[in-house]
């Protein structure tokens, strides 16, 4: 397969061809992904909650991301990787910036950023698109303002939200955006937005009517402690209940002398130990 592009996200959104994103935040996930046909893999600040064991993403350092793009840029040679702007990190002077999301495509070697916000981060969104760095916009529930927001809601219910988005949206495309993200809106706000636009919207809780879907490794593997499937998850495997069903029977085997077997154990040719102590 050919390289994903944003000319070709663009192309498939043109022909209705639906892309493909799923998030990733290491090396085998990201190599199991690609192996799969996944168009784009999104390394998101979700890293927080899913990986790293925190209640939001807002702790999700600069660091913590350029680490984990590395993992999964080694991982992939045609899905298109790209990275979370996390917490803080944009919103200041447009030389700052510029050096985090430059961390990203050198160190991280991302093919483009994510940011979360609409008008206010247009000027961010332009400074790194004429440095060539490729940005993916992300509007509705934007998680990185949940304290502002007041709690993960649905978004686009009321005309004045309706209105707020997609002009938000357009603002995004007119500053250089090549797709958007858009997180938890009614269905008829997600598909009007991405009919008025021509570069993709990748949609998650959004309805049918984005042209694309992304979705959280651990999510839709139900890879994890065991939290109950969000509504706008389906689920396709149930990885948390195989990897804890195998551990326990490692410690079992373990106790009880199961493991090693004969097999598992290189044998020695009698001769060492006579000779030593023999
Ligand atoms: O961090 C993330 O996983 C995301 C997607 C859910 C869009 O931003
Ligand atoms: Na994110």
């Amino acid at each position: 397969r050919k390289p994903i592009s944003t000319i070709r996200m663009r192309k498939m959104k043109q022909e209705g061809i639906p892309i493909s994103v799923v998030t990733a935040y290491d090396y085998p996930s990201a190599k199991l992904a690609e192996e799969a046909g996944v168009d784009v893999l999104l390394v998101g600040d979700s890293l927080g909650n899913v990986v790293l064991g925190y209640e939001s993403t807002l702790p999700v350092t600069i660091d913590d991301m350029v680490y984990h793009t590395r993992a999964v840029t080694r991982a992939v040679s045609t899905s298109f990787v790209v990275a979370d702007m996390p917490f803080n990190t944009y919103h200041g002077s447009i030389d700052t910036t510029l050096s985090h999301a430059g961390r990203l495509m050198q160190e991280g070697r991302a093919k483009a950023v994510k940011m979360e916000g609409g008008k206010e981060i247009a000027a961010a969104v332009a400074a790194c698109t004429s440095a060539g760095i490729p940005v993916m916009g992300h509007l509705g529930l934007t998680p990185q303002s949940v304290y502002q927001i007041g709690g993960y809601l649905i978004q686009g219910k009321t005309e004045q939200q309706a209105k707020k988005l997609l002009e938000d949206a357009q603002a995004l495309e007119e500053a250089g955006a090549f797709s958007i993200v858009l997180e938890l809106l009614t269905d008829e706000v997600a598909a009007y937005i991405s009919s008025r636009l021509s570069i993709p919207t990748i949609g998650i809780g959004a309805g049918a009517g984005c042209d694309g879907q992304v979705l959280v490794f651990h999510d839709l593997l139900q890879y994890g402690s065991g939290s109950a499937p969000k509504k706008f998850v389906k689920t396709y495997a149930n990885l948390g209940e195989q990897i804890r069903s195998g551990l326990a029977e490692y410690v079992k085997d373990v106790k009880t002398k199961q493991f090693p077997a004969q097999e598992h154990s290189f044998k020695g040719d009698g001769k060492v130990i006579d000779q030593l102590y023999g």
